[in-house]
């Protein structure tokens, strides 16, 4: 469909629908839910992901785990297709049609994220398998040259394990210390213990845009601006930001920002590392092999420029033009709109989660995005994900890879709810009815 007719078509129906929300909402707090929901037409939407009209466990699919993985639309579903019944070939390699054709599809993908995310250059964004994968080797490449014995590398209190470990790792290999942002018991990160734990020996800041187990929402300009002061760089985990709201790599002058396909709608094995050109520039390879190299004689090898010095071997080459196609779609989207109405849905989630006795909400901050972590008094979380899942829910349950999170809340785990833009109210109250089920199960 031409994009300004979907347009026009979306503004028509989101003004039908908006009654029918509105009347299904009062109180305090739910009205504030009403702004966001009444400029966003979610049947619409989910139409677009084929998963989404799908029983499970003869109910109809209530997917509220998206922080660890989303849905993927019609649109990249086809194109991913596309590429594998009549395109398929290995890139960079190949004089043949086929293969010149799969590598303009994987480099216009390499396009798409560079606009998406406002990267000065399509070079500054080298493909990874994912975030864990972009964090790998930015700890093994920037810390093997930039990092030595004595330094300090700052981590937050609320990461997720992916960026502790390779951390850790390089640490340990380097004679580094790791120093730890703590945060309050809302789950917001103390900016004040930050400024004072920035200092000379201070090699790089990495800390998450959004937390996947707390759902805070970080200053990360206002975090980026102070470390710039020490000359320090920063690492951004965007893993839960980049699907949630639009990012500009450049207004937030991020030096590297990771994140992961499968998060945002595109097949897993896609993910960015951004990188600014200087860095990248600088530092060693990664891995090596074939692709990454200018000269190889057993004497010695020189090393391609960047992206392709970061890209050793065949890419995911599937899951990289499906990202590209998970771009176009959000490009077809009104993504403000999309990240207002998530909030509405996370808000009145909130709302109704309090309601219930016995439920506890972890993760308070005033800037929250997408993830509703909560436990019940007595019950393990992996039992409410168990019941809920007999309704259809899918939920996570467990230390949601933070488990230095989890210590610091003092519980072994929590249940997770996470939102899309695909999720709707009525969606919520399911939720909100089967935790009440989950309780009296257990009385
Ligand atoms: N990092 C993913 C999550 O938070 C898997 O669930």
């Amino acid at each position: 469909m031409n994009f300004n007719v979907r347009m026009l078509k979306n503004g028509i129906k989101r003004m039908a629908t908006e009654l029918d929300v509105l009347s299904g909402i009062c109180g305090k707090e739910k009205m504030k839910a009403v702004k966001g929901m009444t400029s966003w037409n979610v049947e619409t939407i989910r139409a677009d992901f084929p998963v989404l009209s799908r029983e499970v466990n003869g109910k109809p699919l209530v997917y509220l785990d998206n922080a660890a993985s989303s849905q993927v639309p019609r649109t990249v579903i086809d194109r991913t297709s596309k590429y594998l019944a009549e395109e398929h070939s290995n890139i960079h390699r190949g004089v043949h049609y086929l293969s010149q054709h799969a590598t303009t599809a994987y480099e216009a993908a390499r396009e798409k994220v560079k606009r998406f995310i406002n990267a000065k250059e399509a070079k500054e964004c080298i493909f990874v398998r994912g975030t864990t994968e972009g964090i790998n080797l930015v700890a093994s490449s920037y810390g093997r040259k930039f990092i030595g014995e004595g330094d300090e590398i700052l981590v937050s209190a609320m990461e997720h394990h992916s960026n502790i470990v390779p951390w850790q790792a390089i640490a340990e290999e380097r004679g580094a210390k790791i120093r730890v942002i703590p945060m309050n018991e809302r789950g917001e990160l103390i900016l004040d213990e930050y400024d004072k734990l920035l200092n000379a020996r201070t090699k790089i800041v990495a800390v998450a845009h959004v937390s996947n187990s707390l759902g805070t929402i970080n200053p990360i300009k206002e975090m980026i601006e102070t470390a710039h002061k020490f000359g320090v760089p920063v690492l951004v985990d965007a893993a839960q930001s980049v699907p949630h709201f639009p990012v500009d790599v450049q207004d937030l002058d991020a030096d590297f920002f990771v994140f992961s396909g499968h998060k945002m709608y595109a097949p897993t094995a896609s993910g960015i590392l951004y990188g600014k050109r200087e860095w990248l520039d600088a530092m060693p390879p990664y891995q090596t092999g074939g692709g990454m190299i200018r000269t190889v004689s057993f004497e010695k090898t020189t090393y391609a420029p960047v992206p392709e010095k970061f890209e050793a071997g065949t890419p995911a080459i599937a899951a990289g033009i499906g990202l590209g196609a998970a771009i176009d779609y959000l490009n077809t989207i009104d993504f403000e709109a999309a990240a207002s109405y998530e909030h509405s849905l996370l808000e009145y989630a909130a709302a109704r989660l309090s309601d219930i006795p016995k439920v506890k909400i972890i993760g308070t901050a005033e800037k929250k995005a997408s993830v509703l972590s909560f436990t019940i008094e007595d019950i393990h979380p992996h039992d409410i994900g168990t019941i809920l899942d007999q309704d259809g829910i899918a939920v996570r349950a467990g230390h949601h890879c933070a488990q230095p999170v989890m210590q610091f809340f003092e519980v072994p785990a929590t249940a997770r709810a996470s939102f899309a833009f695909y999720n709707t109210k009525e969606e919520v109250d399911k939720l909100a009815d089967s935790i009440q089920k989950v309780i009296e199960v257990f009385e």
